[in-house]
Order: C-alpha cells, then sequence, then structure tokens
C-alpha cells in the first residue's frame, strides 16, 4: 500500500520523519504547496521519500492520503483528490473542523479524522481516531496497526472531539506552559528561572517515565503527598485556585472552535 502525506508542515512532516526514521514504510509520497519545504524533508531520506509536484500527481500513486492542511486548504483539495483516488481507498485528515459526514460526501472513498499530537515525534502519546460510515473492519485493522507505531491509537466519538483533543493534543501545551509558569513563581523567590525550567524539564521527563512504567496519575498524587505534610497543603492551594481552571478552559476552547466554524462555515 502506497502512503501520500499531502501538507509537510508540523503534522505531516512529523508523521514522515517518523515513519521513515523507523522504517515503518518502505516509501512515503510527499506534496507540499511551497515545494522546496517538501523537498528539503526528501533529503533527510531520499530512500523513502518520494515528491511529488501536486496533489493531483500524488493522488494517483497513492492509496491512502493523509490531508495534513489547514481546513480552508482541505476543502479546496478534497474534489482534486477526489476525482482521482479509488473507492478503494482513504482519506485521512489531521484537522478537526471538517466533519466526517461532509468529508464522505466529498469523496468517492471512506475517510478518517486523525488528530496526532506533537508527542509523536517521540513515537508515544495518543492519536484521536474517528472512522467514517465507508471505512471497512479491514481498513481500521490496517490503520490502527500502521499508527501503532507512532503511539497509540484511540477510537473516539467524533462529537467529543474537542475535550479529546485539547486533552491529547492541546495538552502537551497546556502542561508545558503550566510548569512555566510554576518556573516563574520560582523565579520571584531567587531561583533563575533557567536552572527552574530545566528542573521542572527533568521532572515532567521522570513522571513520563513513571507513568509508561504503570504509575496511574493517582499513584503519582498518593506517592508523593504525605497527608498533612507539604505536597499536601501544596495540593490543597491547587485545588483552591485551580479546581475549576479546566472547567474554564474545555468551555473556552469549545467556544473558539464554534466562532471558528461560524465565521467560516465553508471554508
Ligand atoms: N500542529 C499540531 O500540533 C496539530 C495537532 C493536531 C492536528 N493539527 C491539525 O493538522 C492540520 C495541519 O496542521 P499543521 O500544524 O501541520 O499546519 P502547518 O504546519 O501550517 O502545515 C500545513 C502545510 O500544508 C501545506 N499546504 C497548504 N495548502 C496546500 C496545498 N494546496 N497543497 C499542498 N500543501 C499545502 C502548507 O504549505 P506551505 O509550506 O506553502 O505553507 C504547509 O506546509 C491543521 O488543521 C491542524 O489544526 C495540528
Amino acid at each position: 500500500m502506497e502512503l501520500g502525506i499531502v501538507g509537510t508542515g508540523s503534522m505531516g512532516s512529523m508523521l514522515t520523519r517518523t515513519w521513515c526514521a523507523s522504517e515503518t514504510v518502505p516509501r512515503v509520497h510527499v506534496c507540499n504547496r511551497t515545494l522546496e519545504k517538501a523537498e528539503r524533508l526528501a533529503a533527510l531520506y531520499p530512500c523513502h521519500v518520494h515528491v511529488h509536484e501536486s496533489v493531483a500527481e500524488l493522488a494517483r500513486v497513492a492509496d491512502w492520503i493523509f490531508l495534513c492542511v489547514k481546513p480552508q486548504d482541505a476543502r479546496d483539495l478534497l474534489p482534486i483528490v477526489g476525482q482521482t483516488i479509488s473507492s478503494h481507498g482513504l482519506v485521512i485528515t489531521t484537522n478537526s473542523a471538517i466533519g466526517l459526514a461532509e468529508l464522505e460526501a466529498s469523496l468517492p472513498c471512506a475517510a478518517v479524522k486523525l488528530i496526532p499530537s506533537v508527542t509523536q515525534e517521540v513515537r508515544t502519546g495518543a492519536l484521536l481516531i474517528m472512522t467514517g460510515k465507508r471505512v471497512t473492519d479491514e481498513q481500521e485493522a490496517s490503520l490502527f496497526s500502521l499508527l501503532s507505531s507512532l503511539g497509540q491509537p484511540v477510537r473516539i466519538p467524533e462529537e467529543q472531539l474537542r475535550v479529546y483533543s485539547d486533552m491529547s493534543s492541546c495538552g502537551p501545551a497546556f502542561l508545558a506552559d503550566w510548569l512555566l509558569m510554576f518556573a516563574a513563581a520560582a523565579a520571584r523567590r531567587g531561583v533563575p528561572e533557567d536552572v527552574a525550567r530545566h528542573l521542572l524539564e527533568h521532572m515532567v521527563q521522570g513522571v513520563g517515565k513513571l507513568s509508561a512504567s504503570g504509575y496511574t496519575l493517582s499513584d503519582i498524587v498518593q506517592r508523593v503527598a504525605v497527608p498533612g505534610g507539604v505536597t499536601s497543603e501544596g495540593l490543597r492551594i491547587l485545588h483552591e485556585h485551580q479546581g475549576d481552571t479546566f472547567d474554564a478552559l474545555l468551555a473556552a476552547t469549545e467556544r473558539r472552535q464554534r466562532e471558528h466554524q461560524q465565521s467560516a462555515p465553508h471554508r
């Protein structure tokens, strides 16, 4: 099966680099609006990456096409892909704004929505998957197998995409920014800010490894927080000041997504 990636920006290049570096697939066909960007990527993996000058050209050779472009660009590309891809093909889009029903209505083949995360750079983290009505069991099994080389594929309901995506895809930014606020507070208490950031980076690496070794998040809290101790006092403050932060965050991202959809319903 030949894989094609349209858009070699952040997501498309990450998928291509990870598959090529891990030798998961023998070949990846790529194309990008700014051709030099695709060529720079191909220069890293000359044996694996084949650059195409247009989406139509790529669609003639790829059985599965990953559309890693912004929603307005994806909508413009759907008719081009739809004209060429076979009815047995698969179009996988990484953007959340286009619905599966709209995708399958514009294409002769099955469609999937895939929300990756920056954590797939290190072949870990969840990949959120929503499958269209035409996706066969065989296609789904092959897709899960392909994506397992990048992290943990997780099937989710399309109507809850926003909240799932906030956790797994936006989550790395939320967590990192929260730690930067922690470092800034430590700096206000005299710790050099670069030292504070460095220490927190090591701390979060350790938490990741504990989690990978089987610790749940609750286990980690319990392991560190002795009742009546200083960590427990810190946790009390966190709950007091930040208890509803994530409710507000989830409401805000949902609102922003709705605004995007309303301001450009067909682009
Ligand atoms: N970044 C993330 O962490 C993340 C996570 C999950 C989902 N997503 C979603 O994935 C989608 C892509 O995100 P991204 O961060 O990878 O965006 P990006 O870095 O802006 O990459 C988009 C790429 O698409 C190319 N492109 C645009 N129109 C094209 C066309 N007609 N033909 C060929 N290539 C075209 C652009 O080319 P140029 O070089 O000419 O600009 C650019 O390289 C978005 O919908 C985003 O919301 C992103």
